[in-house]
């Protein structure tokens, strides 16, 4: 080690993390001739400032944020670099579209968050040599901040707490939503919304991607494809829809355009060598604006304001790592004063909180984001989904690696593009997708320009009877997915968990990768491979009770279960309460009058959380807190606040029937 310090991070008598006091050897191997046949080399090789600990065997490591391969890193060297690389994402991947330099060690039963407060492009290398682990970095702070748990769930807390957490979502974010790219007129949507009318699937949010743009100059619309933008809005809002449109950084470099003009005349672009840095996206040769600047996201966000005066309802940021089709953009690029290599990681971040800003700063409504690329602590801004993915079995599996680890990095708001992006889907592909992804927050079937297309009722109808099934039942969902977002504002616990944060002591689970918890009561195990009607569910100690038949339970082991085209198994602990909205629930701008709660067998609390699902009268008090109480089937209740009219009818149901109170 070079000039780092020794720490030893101990909890009671035991030590958590021992730096090591020898450099790491560096690699010796020749490597040139790899990297001529195009192989990327070890960049390890590059490191500059270095943290080295000893591995012990009892150690595990969790978060990162998005990244490829199991969610226990031990083993794996991964990077911070926001990266847009369009091959299909393997385990090898050295980095994603996102940057969380943060990582959890597991060991035993403590949990020790590491959090590298450096911005540059970062190096974690989890025990390649099985002796230690260390992190590494060219440039930048050596800063590095240590939470301890002992728990994760309170490890979670502090890092949150220091980082920041997601404030309340409009309510309508977790309604289901179709994409593609791109619905390129009005005709197009028109046909989506009858499509699925006829189907009779619900769906709440229609995306526009870069082709409802003209010419993907970012902030305009087009005048052939959508002339009336505002009025045609209006009317889809009139039926129910909500609508989010992309946007992208790389400005188009066209005078006379006026966010290029603006930006020119105000110097809001990146510089290269005293010019105007050009590279190209979308809209052929393009600038950057540089969001580092708090002048420049002002701007951004004030035409933010103007794209949600005529009615978008939320924005969606896109191409943020910053990408760029004319290679990499040099280091030294200058965003301001500050240097690519500097801010590179940080771009998105930067982007999604001048978009947010923007807005939040024109409507009294909740403002909803969705970005490709994000740093630490962007939840504050933002919701995620995890880019460019495959219609393949392995981006299917990956989906739960990569939701968890980036929940347990801080950012609770996560979906992966249902279907597949990239590729063309299958019948089966999509209904196994569909059942994994009514459990994730972000809740979006999206494809790539020439794929085949991917609406469910492009399908057979089995597939729309199944596509059906899984949207209603998260319809229904709603309020334990909103009660989620509630509890974590408290808690900063995502609402997608590992079965380690909620059963800590079951050693065997600690790299599970094929199911997940929804909140504190819902396991969920999906069928994650093709032509396989079953799965093999494993169930941490205590009582499991199937969701849709109460009165088969099981223990705590494993089983091989059936699992038809249709179905997805899904087990709640016993004593909880899960509170649904009836059957056909689908205005999710409502509050509805009636809510249901199943109570399962066993003794449990539940806290409910209530309000009008948009706007900012929460913070005035205008909500109410339900405590409820399962004995064993029977329900009781406390109202631990009322500030908001109160549901006329609540529904206890257990296995021993239904009650309706009217509180
Ligand atoms: C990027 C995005 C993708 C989008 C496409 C066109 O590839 O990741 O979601 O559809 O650009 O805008």
């Amino acid at each position: 080690m070079k000039d780092g310090l020794l720490i030893e991070a101990s909890s009671a008598s035991k030590i958590l993390l021992e730096e090591t006091k020898d450099s790491k050897e560096e690699a010796s191997e020749d490597l040139s001739l790899m990297a001529k046949e195009g192989h990327e080399v070890n960049s390890s090789i590059d490191r500059g400032i270095s943290h080295q600990f000893i591995l012990h065997e009892d150690e595990h490591f969790y978060g990162l944020g998005d990244h490829t391969g199991p969610i226990d890193l031990r083993g794996y060297k991964k990077e911070c670099w926001n990266s847009d690389n369009p091959a299909a994402q393997v385990d090898t991947f050295l980095s994603m579209y996102k940057s969380f330099p943060f990582f959890i060690i597991r060991k035993g039963n403590d949990y020790l968050g590491l959090y590298l407060d450096n911005t540059f492009k970062t190096i974690f290398d989890f025990g390649l040599d099985e002796k230690t682990f260390s992190f590494s970095f060219k440039e930048g702070p050596d800063d590095f901040y240590l939470f301890y748990g002992p728990t994760l769930k309170e490890l979670l807390a502090a890092f949150t707490k220091a980082t920041g957490r997601m404030s309340l979502p409009p309510r309508w974010s977790l309604g289901y939503g179709q994409c593609r790219w791109s619905y390129h007129n009005e005709a197009e949507l028109e046909s989506v919304i009858e499509g699925y009318k006829k189907a009779d699937i619900p769906v709440t949010t229609l995306y526009l991607d870069i082709d409802y743009m003209d010419g993907y100059r970012v902030f305009t619309t087009s005048e052939k494809s959508f002339p009336h933008f505002a009025s045609y809005l209006a009317s889809l809002h009139s039926r129910g829809y909500k609508v989010i449109t992309i946007i992208d950084p790389g400005v188009k470099e066209d005078k006379g355009y006026s966010i290029y003009d603006e930006g020119m005349k105000n110097g809001y672009f990146a510089t290269y060598k005293g010019k105007t840095y050009v590279n190209e996206v979308w809209p052929g040769r393009s600038v950057y604006p540089s969001f580092n600047n708090a002048d420049v996201r002002k701007w951004w966000g004030d035409n933010v304001g103007l794209l949600s005066s005529q009615g978008v309802d939320g924005v969606w940021c896109d191409m943020n790592e910053p990408a760029s089709f004319r290679g990499p953009l040099p280091d030294d690029v200058l965003f301001g004063k500050e240097e690519h290599k500097e801010i590179h990681n940080v771009y998105g971040y930067y982007m999604a909180e001048a978009t947010y800003e923007g807005l939040k700063g024109h409507t009294a409504k909740r403002p909803f984001v969705i970005t490709r690329a994000c740093f630490t602590g962007a939840s504050k801004f933002t919701s995620v989904w995890t880019g460019d993915n495959q219609s393949i079995y392995d981006h299917l599996r990956l989906a739960i690696p990569q939701q968890l680890s980036l929940g347990l990095s801080g950012m609770p708001f996560v979906g992966t593009d249902i279907g597949g992006f990239g590729g063309d889907t299958t019948k089966e592909l999509l209904c196994r997708w569909i059942e994994l992804g009514a459990f994730s927050p972000l809740f979006r079937n999206h494809s790539a320009a020439g794929t085949k297309r991917q609406e469910p009722y492009y399908f057979d109808k089995e597939t729309i009877d199944i596509y059906r099934k899984w949207v209603n039942f998260r319809y229904q969902l709603t309020p334990y997915m909103y009660d989620l977002f509630y509890n974590h504002l408290s808690t900063g616990l995502p609402p997608l968990r590992p079965l380690f944060m909620e059963f800590p002591d079951d050693a065997s689970i600690a790299n599970l990768n094929t199911e997940f918890m929804l909140g504190p009561s819902i396991l969920v195990s999906p069928v994650l491979s093709s032509g396989e009607n079953n799965v093999l569910l494993k169930l941490p100690q205590g009582r499991w009770i199937n969701f849709f038949d109460m009165s088969e339970s099981k223990n705590g082991g494993i089983y091989a279960l059936d699992a038809s085209l249709s179905e997805c198994p899904v087990y709640i602990r016993s004593g909880s309460i899960i509170p649904l909205f009836e059957k056909g629930y689908t205005n999710i701008d409502k509050t509805p009058d009636t809510l249901t709660l199943l109570l399962f067998p066993g003794e449990g609390s539940y806290i409910h959380y209530e309000d009008a699902g948009d706007g900012y009268g929460y913070i005035k008090g205008e909500y109410n807190l339900y405590e409820f109480t399962n004995h064993d089937g029977s329900l009781t209740y406390r109202l631990l606040h009322e500030g908001y009219r109160r549901y006329k009818k609540i529904i206890a149901r257990s296995l021993s029937g239904e009650t309706t109170l009217l509180p």
